[in-house]
Parts: C-alpha cells; structure tokens; sequence
C-alpha cells in the first residue's frame, strides 16, 4: 500500500508542470535514502549537479553534508531521508521563489506524510522559512528544537555556507551533537 503510494507520488513528481522551473530541468530531484528514516533532512532546492545527477546534494556541499551527517552515524544509504523544497533546480542557483515553493510543497507534505520522520533538520534558511516559521532567523535560532505534532525540528547551517564561512563550522559541530543526543532520546534504531 505504501509502495504504492510512493511509486504514484514520485510519478507525479517527476511528470511535474506546475512551476516555471520545470522548463529548464535536466531531472527532476525527487529524494534519497530508506523510505522508513527516522531523519529526514531538508535542503532548498537542487543545484547543478542535483539536477544533473537527479540525486541531492551531490555537489561538494553534498559532500560537507555526508561528513556532516557521519559525525552522527547517519548516512542516506542507511537511516536518512533527503529531499528540498523545490524538486528543480532554480536557475543560477537562486533561492526558490515564493510561488515556486508554494507549487512544489505538496510533494515534500507527502513525502513527510509517508516516511512520518521523528526529526527533520532543515538545512539552512529558505528550509527553516518554510517547514519551522516564516519569520525564522538562522544566525539566532540554528541549533534550537521546534516540536510541531511530535516532530522535533532543528535547522542547521546549509552546508554550502559552512563551506562558505569555516567560522561556522564548530557551530555546526554542537548542532550535531544535539541531533545526535536527541536521536539517541527518541529513535528507535541503534545508530
Ligand atoms: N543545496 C540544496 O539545498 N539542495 C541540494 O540538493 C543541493 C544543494
């Protein structure tokens, strides 16, 4: 049943028209990684090489981010989920627009509906804009815990700017750690 519903939301997916940024794609970035995560991690949007690949965060943020997540035992081939708000690659890398978000939302509302992860760690602002609060501010409010119907929510700094700003990285580095003792509070899994 699940299957199903996985397979009908993808296909829908990857047919999507509904926003101008499907003009331009190469692929569609649907998602990555077991379907039953307990983590699911939420970029922007996908990159060159996202869209190029089809895949998240492959790109040498992607990187940062696998080695980001290896601190805490996660790896998208084991135990997390990752996806973005917009499914396609805006162009130059530009932050998705509002409209642009407001079209694509519905499949991450679905994806989060299937997997049902006990924690989301939005990566970066646009992330934490649209999943935790409108008015979020990364610079003050990384590293706290939001809960909204028995998830806990955390944003973190996105990858491409502690790759940016390395004076982010021992922030980075205590978020982590508190990722790391929350899963070992509420998830089920030995990680
Ligand atoms: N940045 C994002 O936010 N998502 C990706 O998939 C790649 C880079």
């Amino acid at each position: 049943m699940e299957d199903t519903a996985w397979t009908a939301l993808e296909q829908k997916c990857l047919s999507c028209r509904q926003c101008r940024l499907a003009e331009r794609r190469t692929h569609v970035v649907f998602g990555v990684g077991p379907r039953d995560a307990e983590v699911l991690c939420i970029g922007e949007g996908p990159g060159e090489h996202e869209d190029l690949q089809g895949e998240p965060f492959v790109g040498r943020g992607g990187q940062l981010l696998d080695e980001m997540l290896e601190v805490i035992d996660l790896d998208r081939r084991r135990n997390v989920y990752i996806a973005n708000i917009v499914k396609c690659r805006p162009p130059g890398n530009r932050d998705p627009l509002p409209d642009e978000q407001d079209a694509c939302i519905g499949y991450l509302r679905a994806q989060v509906g299937l997997i049902r992860p006990k924690i989301i760690l939005c990566l970066g602002r646009i992330a934490a804009m649209k999943i935790i609060r409108p008015d979020f501010r990364i610079t003050r409010e990384h590293g706290l815990w939001f809960e909204r119907a028995g998830v806990h929510m955390m944003a973190l700094y996105h990858p491409a700017a502690v790759l940016r700003d390395p004076g982010k990285r021992p922030e980075t580095f205590v978020d982590l750690m508190k990722v790391r003792e929350r899963i070992r509070e509420i998830c089920n899994h030995t990680y």
